[in-house]
């Protein structure tokens, strides 16, 4: 008895900090993501070494959210670019569009 209740102390523990790391800071959590699984071909500053720029404005595979979501949840195998629809979830994935706007819209402001 003790020790399920112990249980269910830690899991909504985690929970609640599950919940509320995704809904705050969804940014910083793309952010996070981004370094772990894009940054090594997308590079530190998004501007592409072996993967393309995600900050020049240019979209091989389309332009709007919807487009640049598909090829992170699908990739572009042949290209080299690896579907990312098993590591990330869909909020992860529109998260990670938004991350990837606001570092375009800065690139754009420093020209
Ligand atoms: C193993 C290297 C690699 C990793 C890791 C990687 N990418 Fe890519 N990515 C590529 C390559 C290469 C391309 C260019 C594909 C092409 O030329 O069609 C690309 C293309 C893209 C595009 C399309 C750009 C365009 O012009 O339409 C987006 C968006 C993108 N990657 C986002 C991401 C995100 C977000 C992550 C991390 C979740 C990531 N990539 C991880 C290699 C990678």
């Amino acid at each position: 008895m003790l020790v399920s209740y112990k249980y269910h102390l830690i899991g909504s523990f985690f929970l609640t900090a599950l919940f509320f790391s995704g809904v705050t800071n969804a940014e910083k959590s793309a952010e996070q993501l981004y370094k772990r699984l894009c940054i090594a071909c997308h590079g530190p500053e998004l501007t592409g070494s072996f993967g393309s720029s995600l900050v020049d404005d240019e979209w091989k595979h389309g332009a709007t959210d919807a487009d640049i979501a598909k090829v992170i949840k699908e990739g572009v195998i042949k290209k080299g670019m690896p579907p990312m629809g098993r590591s990330l979830s869909d909020e992860q994935i529109t998260a990670m569009v938004v991350f990837i706007r606001e570092k375009g819209k800065a690139a754009s402001r420093e020209k």
